[in-house]
């Protein structure tokens, strides 16, 4: 979770699942579902799929999911949604208790952030019966709520109901695309554009000009990081045209002003008026402030053409003309459903026999899995203006998204994902270190360290043979990895890590004197652990690269993890668990149930704040205590030996310490496998999406963290996990019989087939007597050697055919049957392949 909220939130969390969930039931308009659910049955035995109709984009639009279901192209720079009040950070909430502030371009899916991102240049559609100096432009005066049930969406399109019947839509291109307005019939259009409010209030200045003769509106400015240093401004612009290539006449223009709060009195519109050029308001001050304009004559339909960009109003004046064009808004649609359909094929299952809630959410999935990063290549600024490097905005964060978002991409889009690597790597040539969490392009806050170096490493690992093709030189992506690991930047905060330190003492302590490098010093025992498994991601290239001592020090600095286990701690009766330690060696007790779910204190910090005394990032010691991934056989012998180890697991989830919504859990419950018990992960995992995930709005649990919560049920559906800057995978039980993933740059496509599937499997609880239990796996006709793991290299890279054969007795094929999956302390990652 990348959350800065002024609540707790564990708070937050317990919230929402207990009395949020239950307010809100109207939204979206019921079709959506009825259309999608109907999309499902119709595809049965068809060949030519149009996988966008299976495609649910509300689904996390509740509940704190934070997803955008605006209109967007796969990693469109442009997403448009309307704008809420309230708790909203991707603009649009289901919550019909808040009101409608406009419709923007700019937007980010899945980032929880205290007060929201983007959300520049909305625009509101008026009617203003008492003419031009009546109208309300200022955001207390233009609120209004939407007509109850009836916002739709899917990919390529919004749309949205004002409760005066007017009709909001909008379609997009990468930095470009259409708005278009219905009016009840009779009424004179009126719209207010907003230079100055984004949801983060953050404006820093900036100009507006209207050319009437020309119908266009050209805006920009300053404004400020969503989750960052808010001394840190970025610039974006955008390009309105009125005219519909003049279909449409402009009737009055001008500019107007009003104070952040409407009751200090300030309202003033300016009637034929074409400037505005506001300047940072010193003492601290909002200002709100925009244009204001009518069409002549009563046309029941406008269409206001938009481009954005963070160069220049000429740029996003010219995105539009590039993009759009004089294309209607049906022909952007279609293209973007095409845009769609190619990304959402390249995971094809079998949807005759899967179930439909099955198919709607890993479609679901799929969709958010390419909805972001935001391709804002060319519209780079900063330090990074002029780059020839593609460039990612709203890399947010990686700590994030390394564990399950790029190993997912990594099966079927190693272009995109090469495009996204050298986008972090530019962020070492230029600033000296990769990027944690880019957020409204200007860095954002660290979480774990450099969590860039295991993204980056995935790449490596699994596509060095093809990187130069892809444009990726590993040599340099190692000196990128190698700056993290070495290198302590001026401010950890905001890049790289407290490396000093951690290397002196082999932990990051608590308490530390640092005379030499800034950062928040918390998070000392997790930071460790992260610290930990980013070396893990060094050694694997340094091995690659046949650079032998680079191996030993990093392989080394990745058992760091072990030195801030205390074995002395016990809780619930399990002994031994990760604690913060002064540099004198000596543990300083946290007890393992603070900031978990079962935490008694509802004041506690536990999050960036300077006041999280706990040691860990957004977690518990119960929890984090779990993360070592590439070492998981030496964890099972720190806490005990494998019977221990599993009872501790189940204890785990049984007493409620378990977050599906948070990272540092993500492998957690298929932890059975490293104590030689699959068939407990596969009942843990269907437990975990049942319990977690759903069709709804509210259908996530918590933040979907740039759809890091959208991979890891894509992962669970498909029965895998991969373990994050290796190429192996976890296997796990299905939830649909036969998935087909396309991968057409190595030309690869591997059938997975669950043999005895049972749809009656598809459950909380696998029934008495249904086959769910894997008991052999085979891959191209081959036995694999162990029922728990396969390789990359073996499977999705070559293409084929993998089954995977269930049976209804768990107990009875409860081993792997061949080797454990592989840890550093075994023996394991001794070969990079
Ligand atoms: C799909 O085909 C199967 C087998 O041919 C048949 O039993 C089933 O009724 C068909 N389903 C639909 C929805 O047409
Ligand atoms: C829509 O529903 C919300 C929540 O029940 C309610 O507060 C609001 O008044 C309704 N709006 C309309 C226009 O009926
Ligand atoms: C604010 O004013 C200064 C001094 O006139 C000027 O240099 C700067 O460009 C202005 N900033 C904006 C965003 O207009
Ligand atoms: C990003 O945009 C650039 C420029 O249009 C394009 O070449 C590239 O393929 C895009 N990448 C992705 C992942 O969308
Ligand atoms: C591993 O790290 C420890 C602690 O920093 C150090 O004492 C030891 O010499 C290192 N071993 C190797 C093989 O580098
Ligand atoms: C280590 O330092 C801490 C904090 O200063 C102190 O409380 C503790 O007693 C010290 N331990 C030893 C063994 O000196
Ligand atoms: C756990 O079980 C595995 C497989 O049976 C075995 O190889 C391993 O040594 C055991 N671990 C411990 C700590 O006993
Ligand atoms: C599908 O999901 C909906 C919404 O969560 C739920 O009401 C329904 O019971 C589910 N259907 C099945 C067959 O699981
Ligand atoms: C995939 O096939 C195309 C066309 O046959 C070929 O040009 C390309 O080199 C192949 N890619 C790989 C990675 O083999």
């Amino acid at each position: 979770m990348a959350v800065a909220r002024p609540l707790s939130w564990v708070l937050l969390t317990s919230l929402a699942v207990t009395t949020w969930l239950h307010v809100v039931e109207a939204q979206p308009s019921p079709k959506v579902q009825k259309r999608i659910s109907s999309a499902i049955r119709a595809a049965a035995n068809s060949t030519n799929i149009d996988y966008t109709k299976f495609v649910n984009v509300f689904i996390g639009t509740d509940n704190f999911g934070d997803v955008c279901p605006g209109a967007s192209v796969p990693f469109g720079m442009v997403k448009f949604s309307t704008d809420l009040t309230g708790y909203a950070p991707a603009g649009y909430v289901t919550d019909a208790t808040q009101k409608i502030r406009g419709l923007s371009p700019l937007h980010d899916s899945g980032t929880g952030s205290s007060l929201g991102t983007y959300g520049n240049f909305e625009i509101m559609p008026l009617v203003c019966p008492g003419g031009f100096d009546t109208c309300t432009t200022t955001l207390e005066k233009r609120e209004r709520f939407r007509k109850n049930n009836t916002d739709d969406a899917s990919p390529g399109y919004f749309s949205q109901t004002l409760d005066n019947d007017i009709q909001m839509e909008a379609t997009s291109t990468r930095r470009a695309g259409l708005e278009r307005f219905t009016f009840p019939k009779g009424s004179k259009p009126y719209f207010v554009l907003d230079l100055t409010n984004d949801l983060p209030a953050s404006f820093a200045g900036g100009s507006m000009d209207i050319d009437p003769a020309k119908g266009r509106i050209t805006l920009g400015g300053l404004w400020g990081s969503s989750f960052g240093p808010t001394s840190l401004n970025y610039q974006a612009y955008a390009c309105f045209d009125l005219l519909d290539g003049g279909k449409q006449k402009l009737d009055e223009f001008g500019v107007w002003r009003g104070n952040q709060v409407y009751r200090y009195g300030l309202d003033a519109k300016g009637l034929g008026l074409t400037n505005i050029h506001l300047n940072r308001s010193l003492i601290g001050d909002q200002y709100q402030s925009g244009a204001l304009f009518s069409f002549s004559g009563s046309p029941k339909q406008i269409n206001i053409r938009v481009g954005v960009s963070f160069v220049s109003t000429a740029q996003a004046c010219q995105n539009a003309e590039e993009e759009v064009g004089d294309a209607s808004f049906e022909d952007i649609m279609g293209r973007s459903q095409a845009l769609w359909n190619e990304k959402l094929s390249k995971i094809e299952i079998d949807v005759t026999n899967t179930p439909a809630n099955v198919t709607e959410l890993l479609y679901s999935s799929l969709y958010r899995a390419s909805l972001t990063p935001n391709n804002a290549t060319g519209e780079t600024q900063g330090v990074f203006a002029g780059t020839t490097h593609p460039y990612f905005d709203s890399l947010y964060c990686s700590w994030d998204t390394f564990r399950t978002y790029y190993p997912l991409m990594s099966l079927h889009s190693p272009v995109e994902f090469a495009q996204i690597v050298d986008s972090y790597i530019d962020g070492w040539r230029k600033n000296g270190w990769m990027p944690e969490c880019r957020a409204n392009n200007l860095p954002g806050w660290t979480q774990g360290g450099s969590s860039a170096d295991n993204i980056v490493g995935h790449f490596a690992i699994n596509y060095h043979n093809e990187a130069s093709k892809l444009g990726i030189d590993v040599n340099e992506l190692y000196s990128a990895m190698l700056a993290d690991g070495e290198l302590n930047p001026a401010q950890w905060d905001v890049q790289g890590r407290q490396i000093n330190v951690y290397k002196q003492y082999g932990f990051v302590p608590f308490s530390v004197l640092d005379v030499t490098s800034t950062g928040r010093q918390t998070r000392e025992s997790s930071r460790t652990m992260e610290y930990a498994f980013e070396d893990f991601a060094i050694r694997q290239v340094a091995q690659l690269l046949r650079k032998p001592e680079d191996v030993a020090t990093f392989s080394n600095r990745s058992l760091f993890y072990r030195n801030v286990f205390d074995p002395s701690v016990t809780s619930d009766g399990f002994k031994g668990f990760a604690q913060k330690r002064f540099p004198n060696g000596t543990f300083s007790f946290t007890d393992p149930s603070d900031c978990s779910p079962n935490d008694k204190s509802d004041s506690r910090e536990c999050s960036l704040q300077g006041d999280n005394e706990v040691g860990f990032y957004e977690s518990s010691s119960w929890e984090y205590s779990w993360f070592a991934p590439h070492d998981t056989a030496h964890l099972i012998t720190l806490m005990g030996g494998n019977d221990t180890f599993v009872k501790r697991l189940d204890h785990f989830f049984n007493a409620g310490y378990y977050l599906a919504g948070n990272e540092p859990s993500f492998q957690t419950p298929i932890g059975y496998h490293y104590a030689n018990r699959p068939s407990h992960s596969v009942d843990r995992v269907r437990q975990i999406v049942f319990n977690n995930f759903d069709i709804t709005p509210a259908g996530l649990p918590g933040n979907d963290d740039q759809a890091a919560m959208a991979t890891l049920l894509v992962f669970h559906l498909l029965g895998l996990y991969p373990v994050p800057s290796t190429s192996q995978f976890l296997v796990l039980s299905p939830f649909t019989p036969k998935y087909t993933i396309h991968n057409s740059f190595l030309n690869s496509s591997t059938t997975v087939t669950a043999k005895n599937f049972d749809p009656r499997s598809v459950k909380k609880k696998i029934p008495e007597g249904v086959a769910a239990y894997v008991k052999k796996v085979t891959i191209n006709g081959k036995k694999a050697e162990s029922r728990c793991h396969f390789d990359f290299y073996d499977t999705f890279r070559l293409g084929g055919d993998v089954e995977i054969e269930l049976v209804p007795d768990g107990e009875s094929v409860d081993s792997c049957d061949g080797s454990l999956p592989e840890s550093l302390s075994t023996g394991g990652w001794l070969t990079t392949r």
